[in-house]
């Protein structure tokens, strides 16, 4: 039996999808499709959610931009008095648009390149994170020459197993993040002879898309053990950083809740005494968006029924690249019609443009709306122009009424770089 994706923010009235008190029929009628759609509320729940469940301890939440970077939705993160953490220089840029002070930034990346060092340096972020012996040493240099001093985060590579997709497990040895703990105490133990370094902090971040407890427990007791061998020999870190990773709920996958996952850690970050710093991503975004599509053919080989929709792995490339589950509904129900099963599929030049495979679901006609649940994270922001195909739109919606949040992308924006070389 075809499921609906269980939602308080998504929900049908009167058979129609609505996002908060907007029918999705009404936003596409102005925007086409394929579009993306965001529940301010959402982001407003889950993030008040998470900063509640962290209350017996100093702490502060700065969201992971990656995983939806649309000014407004960084705003309203700000605005809900969360710092950012940023990827890159594109992000920086992205985040001190959207208006986030540069105190509340964190600059993160396995490969920044001198340049994010030095901006990272000249916007005067609360602290770049290094991930490497020889960034440690090139942030010296560069601060040097600036004559600043530097305030620094180590990533450690804590060696444990998040029980992740591989693409996104970060944590194990014998992934490319951080630093083993025996290089982080070495670094941490240069503090002296580093002149334009402060070392402010340890920080994690071991994968994303984690159901279980156990490797955040297992991996922040590591680290607590060595912030607490630094504060025995006087090197005292101001800030503890977890990182993101929370899993969220796409299909039928067993997730904790935020308030077990501090049950979980708050024990072991409470001995530290210092201020613990989250970034989460998803967890904040991905349940709060889904991206509607038209139906533009329905079609049956021996083998199969497929709908051609008008959203691609352009769009939407989590299908494609992580065989992810997004659940895929009707933006209207109706029970006369019977069920088939599927694949949902865009209109690319490719086998992998898929964005379901073999799901039960009410026949559809062409023109019909179907929504694709929980695409708020990892969505838009790895969209593509691959077929000269142009970036949806975006909508944010508050209560009863919504805006376009982003413009779906012009022809003109498709060859701007390139039509002064012609
Ligand atoms: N902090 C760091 C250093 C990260 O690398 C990430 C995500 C986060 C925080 C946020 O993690 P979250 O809370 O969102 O799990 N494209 C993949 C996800 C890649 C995550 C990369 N890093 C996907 O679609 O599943």
């Amino acid at each position: 039996m075809m499921q609906l994706f269980p939602s308080t923010y998504f929900t049908y009235k009167n058979k129609q999808l609505y996002c908060e008190g907007v029918a999705v029929t009404q936003i596409v009628k102005q925007t086409g499709t394929p579009t993306y759609i965001y529940s301010k509320k959402y982001f407003e729940d889950a993030s008040k959610e998470f900063d509640e469940a962290f209350r017996a301890v100093r702490h502060k939440i700065f969201y992971a931009a990656k995983s939806n970077f649309n000014l407004s939705v960084i705003k309203t993160f700000i605005e809900l008095g969360s710092g950012v953490d940023v990827n890159s220089e594109g992000e920086l840029y992205r985040a001190l648009k959207a208006g986030a002070k540069p105190e509340k930034i964190i600059l993160t990346s396995v490969g920044k390149t001198k340049n994010e060092i030095k901006l990272g340096l000249e916007r005067d972020v609360l602290m770049i994170k290094a991930e490497s012996e020889e960034e440690v040493y090139l942030i010296n240099e560069i601060a040097s020459s600036m004559n600043k001093i530097a305030r620094v985060a180590i990533r450690v590579n804590p060696d444990v197993n998040p029980k992740t997709h591989p693409y996104i497990s970060t944590g194990l040895s014998e992934n490319k993040f951080g630093v083993d703990s025996e290089t982080a105490l070495k670094l941490f133990r240069k503090q002296k002879e580093l002149k334009n370094i402060l070392f402010t902090g340890i920080d994690m971040h071991i994968g994303s898309q984690i159901t279980t407890l156990s490797p955040f427990v297992e991996a922040v007791e590591k680290l607590a053990n060595l912030f607490l061998i630094l504060k025995k020999e006087g090197l005292e870190l101001i800030h503890f950083d977890i990182g993101g990773g929370i899993g969220i709920q796409y299909n039928d996958e067993k997730t904790f809740s935020v308030n077990k996952f501090a049950e979980a850690l708050l024990p072991i970050v409470k001995k530290l005494n210092c201020e613990i710093i989250f970034e989460p991503g998803r967890y904040l975004t991905a349940n709060a968006g889904i991206l509607v599509t038209e139906v533009l053919y329905t079609k049956k080989n021996q083998h199969k029924n497929f709908l051609v929709v008008d959203a691609a792995m352009t769009d939407l490339l989590r299908p494609s690249i992580y065989g992810a589950y997004h659940h895929v509904q009707p933006v209207k129900l109706d029970e006369s019609r019977s069920e088939i099963i599927a694949d949902v599929v865009g209109p690319v030049c490719e086998s992998g443009d898929f964005l379901a495979k073999e799901r039960t679901i009410q026949k559809c006609e062409h023109g019909d709306l179907l929504a694709v649940m929980s695409a708020g994270a990892y969505g838009m922001v790895m969209a593509s122009n691959y077929n000269a195909r142009r970036k949806p739109a975006e909508i944010l919606v508050t209560g009863n009424s919504f805006s376009i949040i982003r413009a779906r992308e012009t022809f003109e924006h498709l060859v701007f770089d390139e039509e002064n070389y012609l």
